[in-house]
């Protein structure tokens, strides 16, 4: 049955991580995976996480399963973080909340769910995005259509571009946003444009399908989900999906939630049925641990303050590294201008080198990143910042 099956090659992302571990450079720097890392290159676990798993290791007194959809205190707080607590979506009861393992199964759980309803729907993926969206949406059986979204010459967002092609869209049709922090490119769409996009998904009817991987990352939680509580706010139908991985650090607990907008409390009720029905079929039950960890920072106020003060020094070490690396590559007369990655948000930005360089980058310099030139700028520290510099700048 496997004598024919082939090897295949290491995955463009997290191939990168075994890579530099077995690199012996001692300048080497690790640019690809996207997780936050601290000035020391550590992806830390966050202090209020800590906490919890302490007062859930003493209090947990079964290792049940859980409610197919998660706990009830988790979707309350996924819902309030995500749209807001006053959300009218809230009020009315035209949503459906789930539980799902991480970013990624929040995703596929959702595209399972829309096949298994519509077969065979077209879903809109940007181009470029995560490399992965299109094998985890696609291998579902979505039938995938790219829109450009970023101009590479100006390292800018393609506006009109996008828009021209999504007027194509139509009722049926799913379109894939980054709420916010796009990735791979770190260019957002503005407020006027989410309203732009959002006066489209109305007229045209396709619905926006959207991934929220990085909350908290770009300019705040709030700031952060304003596309999609926009959205949520004036269209009858939305999915959004959003994950716990990078915003609580809990990339190896797997937390994520898909949450689907109706047009009434009725349809929401359905909906729910048949997305934990999905759920059934691949996983049966959601793992538990991580949404504990979630629901219990969240329901305390002193954790969560603990663990906004944590994501907000998060951030603002992102930004500021941003801001450090466009002026020390201008400082040592890099000609090329870099400031565009001062305007971009979240872990990820283009450096906009070609394949060679980047490769030379990798071979050369045992510098990680992936091979769209894609780098995580939390990977930078004031330790191998000259070095990266330098190295930019001779590849160059
Ligand atoms: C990334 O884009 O680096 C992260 O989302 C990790 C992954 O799974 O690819």
């Amino acid at each position: 049955m496997f004598d024919a099956i082939e090897a295949r090659p290491a995955d463009p992302i997290l191939g990168l991580s075994a890579a530099f571990k077995k690199d012996t450079n001692p300048n080497k720097i690790d640019l690809g995976v996207g997780v936050y890392k601290d000035e020391s290159g550590n992806c830390p676990v966050m202090t209020a996480v800590k906490k919890a798993e302490k007062i859930k290791c003493e209090e947990e007194d079964s290792k049940a399963y859980i409610a197919q959809a998660g706990p009830e205190s988790f979707i309350k707080h996924t819902l309030d973080l995500v749209l807001g607590n006053a959300h009218p979506v809230i009020r009315e009861g035209r949503h459906s909340c789930v539980l799902a393992p991480g970013g990624s199964g929040s995703l596929r759980l959702a595209a399972e769910f829309i096949n298994n309803t519509a077969s065979g729907t077209k879903i809109f993926v940007s181009d470029p995005s995560w490399p992965n969206h299109v094998p985890l949406l696609t291998s579902t059986g979505l039938t995938l259509e790219q829109y450009p979204y970023y101009d590479f010459a100006s390292h800018s967002l393609d506006f009109d571009a996008m828009m021209s092609s999504l007027k194509t869209a139509k009722q049926g049709d799913l379109v894939l946003l980054h709420g916010c922090c796009h990735n791979p490119c770190g260019a957002d769409l503005s407020q006027q444009q989410w309203q732009d996009v959002t006066d489209l998904a109305l007229k045209n009817g396709f619905v926006p399908f959207i991934d929220m991987a990085y909350q908290g990352l770009g300019d705040g939680l709030d700031e952060d989900a304003y596309g999609a509580r926009l959205m949520a706010e004036k269209l009858p139908e939305l999915i959004i999906c959003n994950s716990y991985s990078k915003n609580f650090g809990l990339y190896r607990d797997r937390v994520g939630a898909v949450t689907i907008i109706t047009s009434n409390a009725e349809t929401a009720q359905a909906v729910g049925s048949q997305v934990v029905a999905t759920a059934r079929q691949i996983y049966s039950v959601p793992p538990a641990h991580g949404a504990f960890l979630v629901a219990m920072i969240l329901d305390d106020q002193d954790l969560t303050r603990e663990w906004n003060d944590e994501l907000t020094a998060m951030r603002n070490r992102i930004n500021g590294l941003r801001r450090m690396l466009v002026e020390r590559l201008q400082a040592i007369g890099v000609e090329k201008d870099f400031s565009f990655i001062q305007n971009e948000k979240g872990l990820f930005s283009f450096l906009g080198l070609n394949k060679e360089q980047v490769a030379t980058l990798v071979k050369d310099y045992s510098i990680y990143l992936v091979g769209s030139s894609r780098i995580n700028v939390a990977g930078i520290n004031s330790k191998n910042l000259d070095y990266l510099a330098e190295s930019i700048s001779r590849v160059l």
